[in-house]
């Protein structure tokens, strides 16, 4: 398969962003995107060309029933002057993965990696120079055939946006206070918490927006059986330091396995740290605080990155941990991953694909 380039006249580009950090996330988009048809049971030759609207047919099934998945990546400059982006083939594996769940195609990872690349080869005056910046690369896939029956689709767009950015949380790297209640759930066991597709995210939007009504920037979501354990935090994973061991929720089907969570996993386990896999309760979880046997918590994420919590508020109860501080945990494994991301620190997972 071919990709083929449509590219927009230099005399016609955007300027380049001076300072992403005074940009809202996700707001400025770069020239170009890449879009690809599935028709005919088949993916088409995917096209580089000028970012503009999608011409969709008003019936498309994405717009009625919500048959789309997304990922999120990120590309760095490096220490050494060359471009690579973080972990993109886990991307493209969980992309498939999402796909699978919703009767959607699977995508040649190659071809999609190649795709990638090269979108961002042609857009690379727009990655970033500067600390705390990235360009974040959004694929995604929508059901485009027309009809109001309920049942997978036959065609499909695929798609990636790219986006010069700065911190998701207009905070930073500072901490965010969380809120948490048993009113709403993310996921549901044997449902699609595990996948990255936009419905739950729809569906996280009243929960986040009864998190700012408390004064808290996001959401600590427990489980939709229970309501007894933690599971994420707005759209991230979430870790907690407790009397010296890092814990985060199991991947039993209602979370997200996100790669910038497998990474701090990994990274706990090299640097000693040690880490278990089991979920806390929330009642647990305030005692512990309280107590100060919980000492940090941090959300994690592409977008985010590592995301510092100083509160969490619960029934009548406000919880303060580290007395508002970031814990070393927290500033190790924010150091450990942008210093990887931005080859200040040996990769010797291999988690960046450079650009050439
Ligand atoms: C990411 O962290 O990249 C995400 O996908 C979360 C988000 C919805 C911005």
């Amino acid at each position: 398969m071919e990709i083929i380039k449509e590219l927009v006249p230099e005399s016609e580009r955007k300027p380049v962003i001076e300072d992403c950090l005074k940009v809202k996330f996700g707001h400025v988009f770069t020239d170009h995107m890449f879009v690809q048809e599935y028709k005919d049971g088949k993916w088409q030759n995917g096209v580089i060309k000028k970012v503009d609207n999608l011409s969709l047919h008003p019936g498309a099934l994405v717009l009625h029933y919500g048959q789309e998945i997304f990922e999120g990546a990120k590309c760095f400059k490096t220490a050494s002057g060359k471009f690579a982006m973080f972990r993109i083939k886990d991307n493209i594996a969980r992309m498939n993965r999402s796909a699978a769940k919703l009767e959607m195609p699977q995508m040649d990872p190659e071809y999609a990696e190649r795709a990638i690349k090269e979108l961002i080869k042609v857009d690379e005056r727009h990655i970033p120079t500067q600390e705390g910046c990235s360009l974040y690369i959004r694929p995604f896939m929508i059901a485009t055939e027309p009809g109001l029956g309920v049942r997978p689709s036959s065609n499909f767009i695929f798609c990636v946006l790219l986006c010069p950015v700065g911190a998701y949380y207009p905070e930073g790297f500072k901490p965010a206070k969380i809120y948490s209640t048993d009113k709403y759930s993310r996921s549901a066991p044997r449902g699609t918490g595990d996948i990255k597709c936009g419905g739950n995210y729809a569906a996280s939007l009243a929960g986040g927006e009864e998190a700012h009504k408390h004064g808290c920037s996001q959401m600590l979501w427990l489980d939709s059986r229970t309501h007894k354990y933690v599971e994420e935090v707005g759209s991230m994973n979430v870790f907690f330091v407790k009397e010296g061991t890092v814990y985060t929720a199991p991947l039993a089907g209602t979370i997200l396995p996100g790669i910038t969570r497998a990474s701090v996993i990994t990274l706990c386990k090299d640097n000693d740290i040690p880490v278990k896999e089991e979920a806390l309760e929330i009642d647990e979880l305030c005692k512990d605080i309280e107590a100060g046997r919980v000492t940090e918590i941090f959300g994690s994420g592409t977008a985010a990155s590592i995301c510092p919590v100083s509160e969490l508020v619960y029934k009548e109860g406000r919880y303060v941990v580290s007395e508002g501080k970031i814990g070393p945990v927290t500033q190790k494994m924010y150091d450990l991953i942008i210093g990887i991301q931005r080859g200040n620190v040996e990769d010797k997972y291999g988690w960046l694909t450079y650009l050439d």
